[in-house]
């Protein structure tokens, strides 16, 4: 007889997040659910100091509300010439409620003047699986690469169109979904996070 599913809540309310994520998870004997399915679950908030802690804080929120395994994530762009930052404050760069826009703007201001070579930067993604009785893991991606001069492409979200990848001539917002997935971040964690899941998707509850 075939075994149930496990669900796994996703903890993301971006919905770019969402779709990217549940793209990249597909794998047998689990079924991974958005926490906009728990009307219950309210939203957390995302005040940890490092990527991990708000993804663990995340995942271990969603997993007490639903009483399910959570998966959550946490990402920011490492920008070298500016000590790392945006960081871990990479959603609210220019300030509380910003737009993707006014981060990019201020992106560049950050960085006008500072040459081609000198714009190194990194996404880098922790995502946690948490479960209702607290235990953790996590995972990390990370992707290389520059911030451009000026905006490039019309497609994804956040910083896209000013990050350009190593090894591409097209930056993030260029490229089709498909191929800025397998290039990114997100996928990078998730592929580290997947034997977690393929070893809870064998185990028996
Ligand atoms: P979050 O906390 O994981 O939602 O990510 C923080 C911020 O990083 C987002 O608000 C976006 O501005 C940016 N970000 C996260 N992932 C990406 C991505 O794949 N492309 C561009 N920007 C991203």
């Amino acid at each position: 007889m075939k075994k149930p599913s496990k669900k796994i809540v996703v903890a993301t309310a971006n919905r770019h997040k969402a779709a990217e994520l549940s793209a990249l998870l597909s794998l047998p004997g689990l079924e991974f659910v958005p926490l906009s399915d728990f009307p219950g679950a309210g939203p957390v908030e995302e005040d940890g100091r490092t990527l991990e802690e708000n993804a663990v804080k995340k995942a271990r929120s969603a997993a007490a509300a639903t009483g399910l395994r959570a998966l959550a994530d946490d990402t920011g762009l490492e920008v070298e010439a500016l000590g790392g930052a945006p960081g871990v404050y990479s959603a609210r760069y220019a300030g509380e409620g910003c737009s993707y826009a006014d981060n990019n703007a201020r992106l560049l201001r950050a960085l006008a003047g500072v040459p081609a070579e000198a714009r190194r930067a990194a996404f880098r993604c922790v995502i946690a699986l948490c479960s209702p009785d607290g235990s953790t893991v996590t995972a990390e991606g990370r992707v290389s690469g520059r911030i451009l001069e000026e905006p490039r492409g019309a497609d994804g979200f956040g910083y896209d169109p000013l990050f350009l990848p190593d090894g591409s001539e097209s930056s993030f917002a260029e490229l089709a979904a498909e191929e800025k997935n397998s290039l990114s971040h997100r996928y990078a964690a998730v592929r580290n996070m997947l034997p977690h899941l393929e070893k809870l998707a064998d185990e028996q509850d």
